[in-house]
């Protein structure tokens, strides 16, 4: 692992990292947990908190951010208070999938990896839910969504506008993390 001695910046902007940091040592070996943990406080990967662990850890920040951008478990924007993640695995795709996303995609007025200009909902994509028996399926903070068609996915949304959001917005399935 390449390493830096670079002075930490905005340390006054993240109090929470050092808590993260101090528990695994300032370990550059243990820069995924450390990343994940910073997630699970921010609910994304600030830039500025990137900068932060490169310099605790004395890794170069392009390595920081180089794994932070290989896994698609980090998020490096901030997300809504509900994520859709809309499955486009083999047995969703051939049981419609995409027309899920799309129909989807058409009501919220936004694309992959968007999110709503009110901070409501993020759409993504995703490999496999876990749930194949229920394709097509999505899965909203948590809560999976099975045998969907376009109108059903459409009215959930509406549903949920304006509800309040029952839970953190969750962070991709951990078994689709490699690009
Ligand atoms: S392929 Fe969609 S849940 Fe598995």
């Amino acid at each position: 692992m390449t390493q830096t001695t670079a002075k930490a910046p905005e340390a006054a902007s993240f109090p929470e990292l050092d808590a993260i940091l101090a528990r695994h040592g300032h370990n550059p070996g243990a820069l995924i947990a450390i990343l994940q943990e910073t997630q699970e406080v921010y609910g994304y990967l600030p830039p500025a908190a990137l900068r932060y662990i490169a310099a605790r850890t004395r890794l170069r920040p392009a390595h920081v951010y180089g794994v932070a951008t290989f896994y698609t478990q980090f998020r490096l924007q901030p997300v809504g208070k509900r994520v859709i993640m809309v499955c486009q695995g083999t047995a969703c795709h051939v049981n419609g999938g995409n027309t899920i996303f799309q129909a989807l995609s058409e009501e919220l007025g936004i694309k992959e990896g968007e999110t709503t200009p009110d901070g409501e909902f993020t759409l993504q994509t995703v490999a496999c839910l876990g749930c194949c028996s229920l394709a097509p399926v999505m899965m909203i903070n948590g809560e999976a969504y099975g045998k969907l068609t376009p109108e059903k996915a459409r009215r959930i949304i509406r549903d949920l506008r304006g509800q309040p959001a029952a839970q953190a917005p969750a962070a991709p399935p951990a078994n689709n993390t490699g690009r």
